[in-house]
């Protein structure tokens, strides 16, 4: 038992020693590792909606169109075939969401939502609002232009009970059951099945997501940052501010747009490196 202990302490303190101060790295910081930056595609005007379908590696992303009205429509980047492109059919296409398991991509308009079929063509859904935002985990979320939150579960929609009196600009749900949702840029959060609100305050929001094991990231002017089950709080994990959207690959690799540009984080190892030699 003894000389246990004695060789776990002798390399935790070998590591230690040996490792991290003979360590340099560059490159982007996310989450404990360094990345290198890929530009996607440039000139995407005004993202509001931004997810990744694991199953066919694309982004699909929600933009606003140049116009007299403001019209909004969802886009797609394909990160084997590197092609992008416009899906129509959804009018004012402001809500995307993405369901991993049933490999369905939902997006909602000022006519209800719509999931797209094999051929990427949307297909009517029985959801009849004015769709600002979705949201998918389990259920599909949806918060409507006068800022009302329901959830669709078993072909029925209702208002979320945890909700229910609430106006919200947008919601995520995350692994622990807590919804985080923003009221324009102030978090709140409330696990689900009950009442009880707490407020984030000292971080104004600008973007919420979920990584693929749906732990929860928030983007602030101060980086980017994640929340902490344990602490109730939120932890930063990187400088990166001032993102538009934010998503993950099934590699949990960072897809974001600042301005008008979408960009993916490309894993790297050799961006750490030793310096001692
Ligand atoms: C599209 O949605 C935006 C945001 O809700 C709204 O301001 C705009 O008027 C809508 N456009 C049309 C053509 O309905
Ligand atoms: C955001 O702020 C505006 C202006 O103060 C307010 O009218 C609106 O209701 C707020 N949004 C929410 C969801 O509280």
């Amino acid at each position: 038992m003894r000389s246990v202990c004695l060789l776990l302490l002798y390399t935790t303190v070998a590591f230690a020693a040996s490792v991290i101060p003979d360590r340099k790295c560059r490159g982007v910081y996310f989450d404990n590792k360094y990345y290198d930056i890929e530009i996607l595609k440039e000139g995407i005007n005004k993202i509001h909606q931004l997810v990744f379908n694991n199953n066919d590696n694309t982004v699909y992303f929600t933009f606003g169109q140049i116009g007299a009205v403001p019209y909004r429509s969802l886009g797609y980047y394909n990160l084997d075939t590197r092609q992008a492109g416009l899906i129509g059919g959804v009018r004012n296409a402001s809500g995307v969401a993405v369901d991993q398991i049933k490999n369905k991509v939902y997006v909602g308009g000022i006519d209800g939502v719509y999931a797209l079929n094999r051929d990427k063509e949307p297909e009517r859904y029985p959801i009849y609002d004015n769709i600002h935002k979705l949201f998918f985990r389990d259920v599909l979320y949806y918060i409507n232009v006068r800022k009302e939150a329901y959830v669709f579960d078993n072909g029925i929609v209702n208002r979320m009970p945890e909700l229910q009196t609430e106006k919200v600009d947008d919601i995520i749900v995350d692994d622990d059951d807590n919804v985080f949702f923003l009221q324009n840029d102030t978090l709140f959060r409330v696990k689900l099945g009950t009442r009880a609100i707490n407020i984030h305050e000292g971080y104004p929001i600008n973007v919420m997501a979920v990584d693929p094991y749906y732990r929860a990231f928030f983007s602030t002017k101060n980086g980017i940052f994640i929340y902490n089950k344990y602490k109730f709080a939120l932890d930063r994990v990187s400088r990166m501010k001032d993102l538009r959207a934010l998503a993950f690959t099934k590699n949990m690799e960072p897809i974001y747009a600042v301005v008008d540009i979408l960009i993916k984080l490309k894993a790297n190892p050799t961006n750490c490196y030793d310096y001692r030699i």
